[in-house]
């Protein structure tokens, strides 16, 4: 008997039945890049994989992002390197890798073979060191996908091509032109305004952004007198950062035809849900792991339900059902337009 406050059930009722039986679909697709489901590791805070498989069963994952390589081996910045914060993490790790080439020869096979979507990150210095990065990759048998590392706040210069709109722009175009892999766009929230930045990605031609890298930050030791981390500054990571990584997720979907990857502050399923409802169609968990290696399969576990609470037989549609009060647009109401804060601000924001 038809529940009176529900609609009739579809002529594929059946099939929606068989659905729910084996569980919504988990996979998702960013452009041409197809995952399994979309919970992913964040580059830096997995290792290589490795580091992790006794622990983390890595076929499950809708894909590892290995720590970034760059051109050639780096040490990375002096100590300290990590610092805890309320809610978060400041890290200032610097890059520290053994460069493509080790990481061709020694990493990537052993990765290929575990069985999860790799997504190798890649920095350069220049636009051109993204590019022969980019080359040499291509065609390396195993990889997903690639992703630029165009936001690491932790070496010199490390910004400056996620915070200025045309060298964004450039840069995508340059690898894109140098690869068939699909190509993500890590974004710093360190900007004024990320939708031009994704705009700028977009143009380049990225598959997509991933949103967000670290919110640069400092710790100090006032009885010292010093600073605590050996770069003075690093990146804060974590809880602390996933209203803003929200927020970026947030705008760039409304304003910009882009597929995003959302990251920032991921640790209980809720998170995940929030952030593929904001527009996310993958996620990856990050600071998380630190505290608990197993975080990123915990939350996969989890997911079917989530999504069956939302009555949805796919991750996929979640994605970017965010509804918005009327009238609201999420970006900054010009100073003439907005409310008094005292008489209509909700009782929670005074
Ligand atoms: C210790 C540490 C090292 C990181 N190294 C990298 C890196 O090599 N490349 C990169 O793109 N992001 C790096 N990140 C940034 C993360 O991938 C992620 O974007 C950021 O931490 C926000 O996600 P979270 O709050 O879930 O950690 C690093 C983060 C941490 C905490």
């Amino acid at each position: 008997m038809p529940h009176p406050d529900r609609p009739a059930p579809a002529p594929d009722a059946g099939r929606g039945l068989a659905r729910a039986a084996e569980g919504p679909d988990l996979s998702v697709s960013l452009g041409r890049l197809r995952l399994p489901n979309p919970i992913l590791v964040a580059s830096g805070t997995f290792g290589y994989g490795r580091e992790m498989a006794g622990l983390v069963d890595l076929r499950r994952l809708g894909g590892v992002i290995p720590k970034t390589i760059t051109p050639h081996p780096r040490r990375g910045n002096a100590p300290w390197r990590t610092v805890e914060t309320a809610a978060g993490l400041l890290n200032s790790i610097g890059l520290d890798n053994d460069g493509v080439e080790a990481f061709v020869a020694h990493q990537l096979p052993w990765l290929v073979d575990c069985g999860a979507p790799v997504v190798v990150s890649l920095a350069g210095a220049t636009a051109a060191e993204f590019v022969t990065l980019a080359a040499r990759l291509d065609g390396l048998a195993g990889i997903a996908a690639l992703e630029l590392n165009i936001s690491c706040p932790n070496v010199s210069h490390g910004v400056d091509l996620g915070t200025d709109p045309e060298a964004c722009r450039v840069v995508v175009a340059g690898v894109r032109a140098a690869t068939r892999l699909p190509v993500l766009a890590k974004l710093t929230p360190n900007v004024t305004d990320i939708v031009a930045i994704a705009r700028a990605a977009r143009d380049g031609g990225a598959d997509g952004v991933s949103l967000i890298n670290t919110l640069q930050g400092m710790a100090i030791d006032w009885r010292r007198r010093r600073p605590l981390l050996g770069n003075v500054v690093g990146g804060l990571s974590g809880p602390a950062i996933k209203p803003v990584a929200l927020r970026c997720v947030h705008q760039v979907r409304r304003a910009v035809g882009l597929p995003i990857v959302g990251v920032g502050g991921i640790m209980t399923i809720d998170d995940v849900m929030e952030f593929l409802v904001a527009g996310a169609s993958a996620v990856q968990v990050g600071t998380a792991s630190f505290a608990d290696p197993t975080a990123s399969v915990r939350l996969l576990d989890a997911l079917p339900a989530a999504v069956a609470e939302l009555g949805a037989g796919s991750v996929a549609d979640v994605v970017g059902t965010l509804a918005l009060p009327a009238a609201a647009s999420g970006c900054p109401a010009p100073v003439a337009a907005a409310p008094s804060p005292v008489s209509e601000a909700p009782p929670h924001a005074r």
